[in-house]
């Protein structure tokens, strides 16, 4: 089964990560994240393609990638948002952004909503601290956002 999965699959995308990262277990994190800022989510066969590269079991990355809240295993939907947990941010109240999405979109971080519309995340600090707290939306920023904001902001994205 393994060598079947050598033969069929290659990542060159996560091969340049690797590259640059560091071809070691060490590495793995910062591998994972590479990955995903590439294809934006960790698929079963990249998290194996890793495994294979690093020469490590595939249960150890799935162990990972499932522990940390910040990597996902689910295809990112139509609209990604992005909450920035940098210090900044954090103190000026992003954790309340958060559970506002929670609320609003009935989902946990990570996941998808069912209409395959939105889903949203934490990220590390995005360079731009002044604007705390701030969201992204595919890429546009939103600086001090407050939780009453953020259903104006959806419905941006919802119309789209
Ligand atoms: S901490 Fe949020 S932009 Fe820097």
């Amino acid at each position: 089964m393994e060598s079947q999965i050598q033969q069929t699959l290659h990542f060159p995308q996560i091969d340049r990560v690797i590259r640059r990262e560091g071809n070691s277990p060490e590495a793995l994190i910062q591998i994972l994240h590479g990955t995903q800022e590439i294809l934006g989510y960790l698929p079963e066969e990249a998290q194996l393609y890793i495994a294979q590269q690093l020469k490590i079991p595939p249960t150890k990355v799935y162990g990972i990638v499932s522990f940390y809240n910040f990597f996902t295993m689910k295809k990112a939907a139509q609209h990604v948002i992005s909450v920035c947990m940098g210090t900044a941010c954090y103190v000026k109240g992003s954790g309340l952004l958060m559970k506002k999405l929670q609320e609003l979109l009935g989902t946990k971080a990570g996941e998808t909503t069912e209409d395959g519309r939105f889903s949203y995340r934490e990220v590390r600090c995005l360079g731009a601290c002044g604007m705390a707290p701030l969201i992204s939306v595919d890429g546009d920023i939103y600086g001090r956002t407050t939780p009453d904001a953020l259903p104006e902001i959806l419905q941006k994205y919802t119309d789209q």
